[in-house]
């Protein structure tokens, strides 16, 4: 089966299922339809995208030409974990938007819950396919930089809008937004030894609840070492903004340096540019769903597969425990 040939039902249509929908189709992938109890929710993504909807995400579930469930509900357990029981007895592979839970104990409830009845899972973290990553990526792996030692990424923004589920979590900057980062370090760079965090909120940013704003400075196990800001209470920095943000790995013979969809490599021979013409929104998310469909295909294990995730969750759980506790936390 080609990635083309494959029925994707998504199930959640709110805000983020618009990227989904417009990269898949944008990338020629079959969106067979979609659930969601909210009826002004099923009607917009019918309209827009002329695809069948169902009230039940269990109906879609049920039908012969859906392979694949894209699953894009709110993050919470409490909305996750019925609902993941309830569509594994379709035995589809499930996709799910990142991060998996807002707790390491939560995430793994949810990847059991998929292991126990023996149904593929992995997570949607397309920061791993945004095409200026991607490019960065290919030359970290061709030795441009020579050995990688130490990497910042800076995402400086405001945030003050009252959308219905972003920024009403007790933990937000970092585990809604900062998890892209740290899944890509993770990627790129192995397993994470220990973290020093520190976090807080802009009490004047009245539409959310949780940590506007966290420093994370990572060991890996390799010996790479890594500074990520997640600070969206920041009303001076836009050029930093997410999709935006600052990505810049040194290594011992050169820099690299991503900014949006510029890419510059600058060693002793000078400044290298490269050009990336796709963007974060919404390529990568084509391109994530593109190359899972091609393994599930062929058979092959995902990179963001849902065990394997946990990684990435407990790296996020760690900080928020290291933030409150004002040491740091070890893997
Ligand atoms: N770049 C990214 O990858 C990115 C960006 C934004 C949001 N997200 C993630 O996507 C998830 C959803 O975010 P959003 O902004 O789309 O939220 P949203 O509130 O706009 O949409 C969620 C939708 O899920 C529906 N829903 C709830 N329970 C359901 C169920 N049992 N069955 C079917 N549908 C159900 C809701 O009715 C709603 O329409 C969050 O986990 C968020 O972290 C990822």
């Amino acid at each position: 089966m080609k990635a083309e040939e494959f029925g994707i039902g998504m199930v959640g249509l709110g805000g983020i299922a618009n990227v989904h929908l417009e990269a898949y189709q944008g990338e020629g992938l079959r969106v067979v339809g979609g659930a969601d109890p909210d009826p002004a929710a099923r009607k917009a993504k019918e309209d827009r995208f002329g695809i069948a909807t169902y009230d039940d995400a269990e109906e879609l579930a049920a039908r012969d030409d859906v392979h694949v469930l894209d699953v894009t509900v709110p993050h919470e357990a409490e909305i996750r974990i019925p609902l993941m029981q309830r569509l594994v007895k379709h035995g589809k592979p499930i996709v799910l938007q990142k991060p998996v839970a807002n707790t390491h104990a939560d995430a793994l409830r949810i990847i059991e819950i998929a292991e126990e009845a023996r149904v593929p899972l992995v997570v949607h973290h397309q920061s791993l396919f945004v095409p200026a990553f991607q490019a960065a990526h290919d030359l970290i792996q061709a030795g441009r930089i020579g050995d990688p030692y130490f990497c910042q990424i800076h995402n400086r923004g405001w945030w003050e809008f009252d959308h219905p589920i972003f920024g009403k979590n007790e933990r937000w900057v970092l585990a809604s937004m900062g998890i892209h980062h740290l899944a890509l370090l993770d990627y790129w760079f192995g397993a994470w030894q220990d973290v020093y965090a520190m976090m807080g909120r802009d009490a004047g940013q009245k539409c959310v609840q949780g940590d506007t704003w966290s420093v994370l400075n990572i060991r890996y196990e390799s010996g790479m070492r890594a500074m990520v800001q997640n600070n969206w209470s920041c009303r001076d920095d836009e050029a930093h903004n997410h999709p935006n943000e600052e990505v810049i790995v040194q290594g011992d013979r050169g820099t690299l340096t991503v900014r949006g969809n510029e890419v510059s490599l600058r060693t002793d021979a000078g400044e290298e540019r490269f050009d990336v013409t796709e963007k974060w929104f919404p390529h990568a998310f084509g391109r994530f769903m593109r190359a899972y469909l091609q393994s599930l295909a062929e058979g092959r294990p995902f990179v963001t597969e849902g065990r394997s995730n946990l990684r990435v969750v407990g790296l996020m759980d760690a900080a928020y425990r290291s933030a409150e506790q004002g040491r740091v936390v070890a893997a």
